[in-house]
């Protein structure tokens, strides 16, 4: 009797779930989001393995979590905790997922992680810490991933983070790093994703070099970052992504940059080159991914900049704002690229020699001030083709994309405010007037010359031959050479090889349809942790 009545007890206790929380008891999960709740609920089924406590006012964990032994996910985040006390996870044996972000905790003492010995990520963003004891992490042995993003931390303990041996992550974005925090993470060999970036750093030096021997994306934009030692990635063997944006550099740090052999994406922008010189990128040979925007003093680009980048595919220069010309043949040692983007600049022509065009998928130019003249009369083409196929509907996708929609010619004056996919071909091409005049007579010329040339060469020929070498015709035989090869440089400027001339169009591409091109296409530098599935709650599996 006892023992059934027990039975019924046990049972209830089971199916107990406070009002606000919503259960799951064959899952063993409670939900108690957005509760209003002010204390971790004491009454849930003991068994429990998950508990979602995000968006409440919850100000302590203290002695409010041992009652539940089994949990493996503890959700915390966007409470008003200010203090993790000490020891208060110490009966959380299995705990793997404990997130504390967007809370108001001020510091981490000794014993604030006691007992997380199966803890995989640790989620401690947007709170206040300013000081993390140096034993604090000491349990933490499975640890995997550490978000300590948006906090005011200013330098680590050494040795910090020594008993994480298996750290593959850690974000220390949005703090107030002073340096690079070597000493506290060098045992942590396995990391594969760092984030330094919105720090204070102004240089790595002899005394900072990081060796992280799996280390794939290191992040290191919006510091002050003036400054890198020749060997400061060099203990970086692995890397693939480099984000070195928004920072001081007034040159490309080429040397620092050589050893990293395996990157694939380097990130640029917004710092204060005024050059990007010959073999910017020496040994980059696996570079896919380059973006050099936003440099607000850069003003040339030399022809030779690229030549070690044998692999790269896309290169974003937009927003240089004093860039006036590309050289001529920049991407020649780049077989590979098919998405060239240099918008915004202050670009007034553009020479179809500077372009791919047989390989590109992607070529955007908006926002240039580019002179509507017969020198872009290939672009203007190219429009027109990308604008028919749009109207009729014929879509294919692996060509050719213009971002049409935005280019705009600021000149000639009746053309300054027009979209060029808007201007008629007269408009636009070499004024009828001249150049098509000279070129029709010209045309006739070489014909006549041909003409000539064939007609009469050879009986002149054959008379020279019975007389003596008679000067006078050799003479003008010369001059309409001469003519005739001034007429093909006349017409070569507009002509060069890459011309799209109405014959050529067809052999060389259909051009897709006609939209206005996607945002921004893709960010193929897809660092990992942008990927959503890591932001996801975690997939918790029952064994
Ligand atoms: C970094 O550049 C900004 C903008 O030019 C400047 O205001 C700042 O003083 C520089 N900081 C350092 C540390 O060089
Ligand atoms: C077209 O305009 C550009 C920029 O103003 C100029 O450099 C170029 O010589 C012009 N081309 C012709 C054929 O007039
Ligand atoms: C183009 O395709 C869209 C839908 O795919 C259709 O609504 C439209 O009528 C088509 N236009 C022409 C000209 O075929
Ligand atoms: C922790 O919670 C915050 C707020 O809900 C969320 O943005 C973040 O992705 C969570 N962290 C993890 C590791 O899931």
């Amino acid at each position: 009797m006892l023992v059934f009545l027990l039975l019924i007890l046990a049972t209830a206790a089971r199916d107990l779930c406070p009002t606000r929380c919503r259960c799951n008891n064959e899952e063993l999960q409670a939900f108690c989001a957005n509760a209003a709740l002010e204390v971790v609920p004491i009454q849930l089924n003991p068994e429990i393995r998950s508990i979602d406590l995000s968006d409440n006012k919850i100000s302590t964990v203290h002695l409010t979590l041992n009652f539940y032994h089994n949990l493996i996910f503890l959700d915390l985040a966007r409470n008003k905790i200010q203090t993790l006390g000490s020891s208060n996870f110490e009966s959380q044996h299995n705990l793997k997922y404990l997130n504390l972000s967007s809370n108001d905790i001020e510091a981490l003492s000794k014993d604030s992680f006691k007992g997380l010995r199966a803890l995989v990520d640790l989620d401690l963003s947007f709170n206040k810490i300013d000081e993390i004891a140096k034993n604090a992490f000491r349990e933490l042995h499975s640890l995997q991933i550490l978000r300590l993003t948006g906090n005011q931390i200013i330098s680590l303990e050494d040795d910090l983070l020594e008993p994480a041996k298996l750290l593959q992550e850690l974000y220390l974005n949005s703090n107030q790093l002073l340096n690079v925090p070597k000493l506290a993470i060098r045992h942590c060999v396995k990391l594969k994703v760092v984030s330094f970036s919105q720090n204070l750093l102004i240089s790595i030096d002899e005394d900072y070099l990081l060796a992280l021997p799996e280390l794939q994306t290191l992040e290191l934009s919006s510091n002050v970052l003036n400054n890198l030692h020749p060997a400061a990635l060099s203990g970086l063997s692995s890397l693939e992504n480099l984000d070195l944006s928004d920072n001081n550099f007034t040159a490309v740090p080429t040397v620092s940059l050589t050893k990293l052999s395996k990157l694939k994406c380097l990130r640029l922008s917004g710092n204060f080159f005024t050059t990007v010189p010959p073999v910017a990128f020496r040994g980059l040979f696996q570079l896919k991914y380059l973006k050099l925007d936003r440099l607000e003093l850069l003003t040339k680009i030399d022809s030779r900049a690229l030549v070690d980048n044998i692999n790269l595919e896309e290169i974003w220069l937009d927003d240089n704002i004093a860039l006036e010309t590309l050289p001529t043949r920049l991407f020649h040692g780049n077989p590979k690229i098919t998405h060239i983007s240099v918008r915004n600049c202050k670009l007034t022509t553009l020479e179809v020699s500077h372009y791919p065009l047989d390989q590109l998928k992607w070529l955007k130019l908006g926002g240039n001030p580019l002179t509507c003249n017969c020198s872009i009369l290939w672009l203007w083409r190219l429009v027109q083709i990308q604008k028919k196929r749009h109207l009729s509907n014929h879509s294919a996708t692996n060509d050719l994309m213009i971002d049409a929609d935005d280019i705009i010619c600021d000149g000639p004056e009746p053309l300054t405010g027009s979209l060029l996919a808007d201007t008629t071909e007269s408009q636009v091409g070499c004024s009828i007037g001249r150049l098509a005049a000279v070129c029709a007579v010209g045309s006739t010329l070489i014909l006549l010359t041909i003409v000539v040339v064939f007609l009469y060469c050879g009986p002149l020929k054959k008379r020279a031959r019975k007389k003596n070498p008679q000067q006078s015709s050799h003479h003008h035989r010369s001059r309409s050479q001469n003519v005739d090869e001034e007429i093909h440089h006349y017409e070569d400027p507009m002509a060069s090889k890459y011309v799209i001339s109405p014959p050529l169009i067809g052999e060389y591409k259909t051009l897709p349809h006609w939209e206005p091109y996607t945002k921004e296409n893709s960010d193929f530098c897809a660092h990992q942790y942008n990927d959503p599935s890591h932001n996801a709650r975690p997939h918790i599996v029952y064994v």
